[in-house]
């Protein structure tokens, strides 16, 4: 028996090609690009933000199902204090100015990662914009938060064996659905592409379990300066290629 997830089917305005259902990014050279501008960091992220709403509209039209972000990593609190004060500021403006449209555009917004770290107000903030998107079904855009794959594996693990522990879970029956639905991406479809931007060619403790079967597509070009064309041409790239799942 072959356990292949039923995924990246054709769409029907796809003319035919199969189009990811779960597409993550790595959005990686905003500081590159704010410097070879001159600008502070800030200008990058800023700049970085704004790329991230054209390519969610761009996956939303071309009928991508889920678009997972990594926005801030658990190794990212290592920067200096005034960059995490500009990333958590540009987050909440973000959340503020997008909630209404992202809503209105029928798109249910998830977290993964622990983002109770932010302190409480942004906490909450974050908190009533899943809220409030939550029964939404037309897409899923999904912001890895202060999160690490490692991390959120071993939290897998600790809460598998709490389970055995309390005895609701013989250790038998553990499988890797069963740690499928402990992790941080229980409600996400399987992820079927992954990208990093800026010529950096590493997954940076980003879906590790997640990406076991993904296409994976380093592209040269600077987070702020990918847009809709540029996931479009990512997404060509994925139609043409053919995956086995370790089949034939
Ligand atoms: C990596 O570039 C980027 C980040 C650490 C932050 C990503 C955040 C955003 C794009 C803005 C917020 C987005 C949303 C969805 C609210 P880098 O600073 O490591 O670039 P460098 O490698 O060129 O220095």
């Amino acid at each position: 028996m072959t356990v292949v997830p039923a995924s990246a089917e054709p769409r029907p305005d796809s003319g035919g090609a199969a189009v990811p259902r779960h597409v993550a990014i790595i959005m990686d050279g905003n500081g590159r690009w704010a410097k070879a501008r001159g600008l502070p960091r800030a200008a990058g992220h800023k700049a970085g933000a704004e790329a991230a709403r054209k390519v969610l509209r761009a996956a939303g039209e071309a009928g991508v199902e889920c678009l997972t972000l990594y926005a801030f990593s658990s190794e990212n609190w290592r920067r200096p204090e005034t960059e995490i004060n500009d990333l958590k500021g540009l987050l909440r403006f973000y959340i503020q100015s997008e909630l209404d449209a992202l809503h209105k555009e029928g798109i249910r917004l998830k977290i993964i990662g622990d983002h109770s770290a932010f302190g409480p107000e942004l906490c909450k903030m974050v908190d009533h914009a899943v809220s409030r998107t939550a029964a939404n079904t037309r897409m899923t855009l999904a912001i890895a938060l202060n999160y690490g794959s490692r991390v959120e594996l071993v939290n897998a693990a600790r809460n598998l064996a709490e389970k055995v522990a309390s005895g609701d879970l013989d250790p038998a029956d553990i499988d890797e659905a069963k740690l499928d639905e402990a992790l941080d991406t229980r409600e996400l479809p399987p992820l079927d592409l992954l990208i990093r931007t800026s010529g950096e060619c590493r997954l940076s403790n980003f879906l590790l379990w997640q990406a076991a079967y993904a296409e994976l597509l380093f592209v040269e070009t600077l987070w702020p300066d990918f847009g809709g064309n540029e996931l479009r041409a990512a997404l060509a790239e994925f139609a043409a290629r053919e995956r086995r799942y370790g089949g034939l």
